[in-house]
């Protein structure tokens, strides 16, 4: 009786382990590598890491982004709003978190590589830069109490970049300080006049960049200032994920006000446009959404 007991316990340990292991990522892709990651700048801490994502990876998120912007575009002629896809085809969009699994992997890895829980980030942004397309300098914490109320200040950034750009697009920040490691290593000839006005890093089909935009004691850190070159030769495609110093996920409630600003809000969510019309619906922080209440994001 003792051995039958002890037997079915250990059956139920092993089951267990079984469980816990495979509720893992399983591919070996999500395995961190840490001698694959180079320090760029210390001020602002920043660091690339060679060959974050795979060729699936990258092409993935690049279709997926393509066909939302397929779908917006004939969404918005319907509507008769077409100026707005101008708008959104330039600033990029959302991915939802956990989208499907290799979007969870991804966003499984970029747990693993900077040690910041997955609900302190925000969904996956990508942004497509054509010819003569930048992003001039900015940081990506805020100032505004609205803005941080979600999750508290963006701590962190990690920038994918999806494709290879034959010359310029670098991410530069001109207000970084330089180290002796940094000016081995970057040659200023493989650069555009934009990336040599600071530290630059050049962008590469799957590398990451993870910079942080506060110091460890939490305070902005203006060396974060960052731009995205002008793109000279080619295009870019890029995927960042905005990490918080708080979980992004808790919903909040900004002075209580928790409010659909469309009486058809609730009808269209039951019609599941929350997730189909997520821009217009939830929004991001930057702009929220017309339908929050409905959506049970507030
Ligand atoms: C909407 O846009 C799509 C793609 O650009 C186009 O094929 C279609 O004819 C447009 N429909 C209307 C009603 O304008
Ligand atoms: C609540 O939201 C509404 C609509 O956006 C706004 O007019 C109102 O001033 C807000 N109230 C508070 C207390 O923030
Ligand atoms: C609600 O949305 C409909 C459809 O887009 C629009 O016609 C209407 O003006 C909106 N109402 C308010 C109060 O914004």
């Amino acid at each position: 009786m003792t051995s039958l007991v002890c037997s079915l316990q250990f059956l139920f340990l092993f089951s267990l382990i079984l469980h816990k292991c495979s509720s893992y990522p399983a591919s070996s892709s999500s395995i961190i590598n840490p001698s694959k990651v180079k320090q760029v700048s210390w001020k602002p801490r920043a660091f690339v890491y060679e060959g974050f994502l795979t060729d699936l990876e990258c092409d993935h998120l690049i279709s997926l982004a393509k066909s939302e912007l397929k779908r917006s575009a004939v969404a918005d002629n319907v509507s008769g709003k077409s100026k707005l896809s101008e708008v959104r085809t330039s600033s990029g969009m959302f991915i939802h978190k956990a989208k499907d699994p290799i979007v969870a992997g991804i966003e499984e890895k970029i747990a693993s590589w900077t040690f910041l829980p997955k609900e302190n980030g925000e969904d996956i942004q990508v942004l497509r830069y054509e010819h003569g397309q930048k992003y001039d300098p900015h940081y990506d914490y805020f100032a505004d109490q609205i803005n941080i109320a979600r999750g508290g200040h963006r701590l962190a950034t990690v920038l994918m970049y999806l494709t290879d750009v034959v010359k310029g697009g670098e991410t530069v920040f001109p207000s970084a300080e330089e180290s002796r490691h940094h000016k081995a290593s970057v040659k200023d000839e493989d650069l555009s006049e934009c990336g040599k006005q600071g530290i630059a890093v050049k962008p590469r089909r799957g590398d990451a960049l993870l910079f942080f935009s506060l110091h460890p004691t939490a305070i902005p850190d203006p060396s974060s200032l960052h731009a995205g070159c002008p793109v000279i030769e080619g295009e870019k495609w890029s995927a960042t994920k905005w990490i918080h110093v708080d979980s992004f996920d808790k919903t909040v409630n900004v002075g209580g006000n928790c409010t659909d600003l469309n009486d058809s809000c609730e009808r269209w969510a039951a019609l599941g446009e929350c997730n189909r019309n997520p821009e217009y619906m939830v929004g991001s922080p930057e702009l929220p959404g017309y339908c929050r209440r409905s959506c049970k994001i507030c």
